[in-house]
């Protein structure tokens, strides 16, 4: 069977559909900031304003929730407690709601604070959590997510099992969502909110929707949200693309944008159904999103993360593959050279790491007496490279050797990246070099380094 290409990309066939079949899956984002009260009084702040708001617009056709929490002085809240309260509220009624907590750093930067809401269990706990992507400046304010908070909030959603909605206010912040998914922090099936014309971000056309569009992967769940009066179009847009929409009074107050009318959640939710409806597509239910999203499935975490395990004899076609790639693969002795640099893969002695079934990486050591020890053939499938898999073999190799009683290992290394890498991230010395016995490794150059390392120092 011809697999369908993604959002009827051109495959010489006519698309089967004028419009998307897939049901529209309506994410309100309730409130943000809540100065919007001052221009809409129906922007929901206290525990029992967001449940029963909640309530209207799951009722109206929403099955994602997007919720902030706000203390007694209606001030924005990481507080866990409160965002439990409404969580429990929200699935006393609707126990299917997908329910997101922010974890917006724009008022609280600590990441003990945004990340205290992952915490809460049972009923209390968040479907999702948002995360914006990297930093960026609102009109007004910067929205600090600086890369070790981002990757750190994303390392305590993959342990809690709570989906990430991601936040990409431009191309760039998509592109790193790809980086954050190459290193495992991110889940194979994820759910993207792509937000569009707020000053300083894509701006709010069709054409900018389209652009970021096209280079979502897969099997990913896009959503599309306009800032202001981009809220209406880009929704209007995003459901003919075929993706779904947040819509709601966070993005956007007003019900008419020329006209300033106040808007409340549920008549904004209840146009996106009239209008989804009117351009044929249904609405996803709560139960459907679930299924959709896969909200709680491990295996979706799973699947982007690689595993270091000892090397089994069926793996040798793709180690030598791998090491091929480096022209670092062993070869027997011969005539033309008498001495190899490596003639073989000591199956017992080595690492591989796989992904999804695929060998992507390996490492190796051979034992030199009961305290010395040679590290030997670390390589990662160059697709791969940067993601931190040469890191875990590396880990991983220098931990055995440390149970097997070594106490100092060396190596030899030809690239400079390498070299660099070995003595600033592991703590390596420079102890020399050697002449190479025959093209091996990088074949401009013709020696070695050698690197030096007491297991003990570490
Ligand atoms: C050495 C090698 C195994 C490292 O593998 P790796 O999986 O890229 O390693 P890691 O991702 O753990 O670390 C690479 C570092 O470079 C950074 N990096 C980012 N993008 C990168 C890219 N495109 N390529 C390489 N490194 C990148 C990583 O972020 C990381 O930095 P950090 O540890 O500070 O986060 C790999 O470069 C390799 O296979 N080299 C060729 C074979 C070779 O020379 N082997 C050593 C023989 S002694």
């Amino acid at each position: 069977m011809i697999k369908q290409p993604a959002y009827d990309t051109l495959y010489g066939g006519n698309p089967p559909h004028g419009i998307s079949q897939q049901p529209l899956i309506i994410n309100v984002c309730l409130s943000g900031n809540l100065a919007n009260r001052k221009i809409n009084p129906h922007v929901p702040g206290s525990i029992q304003e967001i449940t029963d708001n909640a309530a209207a617009v799951i009722e109206a056709g929403a099955s994602i929730l997007h919720v902030h929490a706000y203390d007694a002085a209606d001030e924005p809240t990481w507080r866990p407690e409160i965002f439990g309260r409404i969580f429990e509220n929200i699935r006393a009624d609707h126990p299917d709601a997908v329910l997101v907590a922010t974890t917006s750093g724009r008022i609280h930067t600590e990441i003990e604070k945004r990340s205290a809401v992952l915490e809460l269990d049972g009923k209390a706990k968040p479907d999702m959590a948002s995360l914006t992507l990297t930093s960026l400046n609102f009109p007004k304010q910067a929205s600090v997510n600086d890369p070790e908070t981002v990757q750190e909030l994303c390392l305590r959603m993959r342990y809690r099992n709570i989906l990430p909605e991601l936040e990409a206010f431009d191309l760039g912040m998509l592109n790193y969502a790809f980086y954050l998914q190459r290193k495992g922090l991110l889940p194979q099936r994820c759910y993207i909110n792509l937000l569009l014309g707020s000053l300083g971000t894509v701006p709010g056309r069709v054409l900018d929707l389209a652009n970021l569009v096209r280079e979502i992967p897969e099997g990913w769940t896009w959503a599309a949200a306009g800032i202001g009066r981009y809220q209406l179009p880009i929704n209007t847009a995003a459901i003919t693309m075929g993706g779904n929409v947040r819509v709601g009074l966070e993005d956007n107050p007003f019900y008419n944008f020329s006209e300033r009318e106040p808007a409340r959640n549920e008549t904004l939710v209840k146009r996106i159904v009239r209008i989804s409806r009117e351009l044929g597509r249904t609405i996803a239910t709560p139960q459907e999103t679930r299924e959709q999203l896969q909200l709680g499935n491990r295996n979706n975490w799973e699947a982007t993360q690689a595993k270091i395990r000892k090397m089994k004899p069926e793996d040798m076609d793709g180690v030598m593959a791998i090491l091929s790639k480096w022209n670092m693969a062993p070869v027997q002795a011969s005539p033309d050279i008498p001495a190899p640099e490596r003639d073989r893969i000591d199956i017992d002695n080595t690492f591989v790491a796989e992904l999804q079934g695929q060998l992507v990486g390996v490492s190796s050591y051979i034992l030199l007496d009961k305290t010395h020890a040679e590290t030997a053939s670390l390589a990662v499938e160059p697709d791969f490279l940067g993601c931190g898999i040469g890191s875990q073999l590396q880990e991983t190799r220098l931990a055995e050797l440390r149970n097997r009683g070594i106490h100092h290992v060396r190596t030899e290394s030809d690239r400079p990246d390498v070299i660099h890498w070995y003595v600033h991230k592991f703590g390596y010395t420079i102890t020399g070099t050697n002449p190479k016995k025959h093209s091996f490794g990088d074949p401009n150059r013709d020696h070695w380094t050698v690197l030096e390392f007491d297991l003990n120092s570490r």
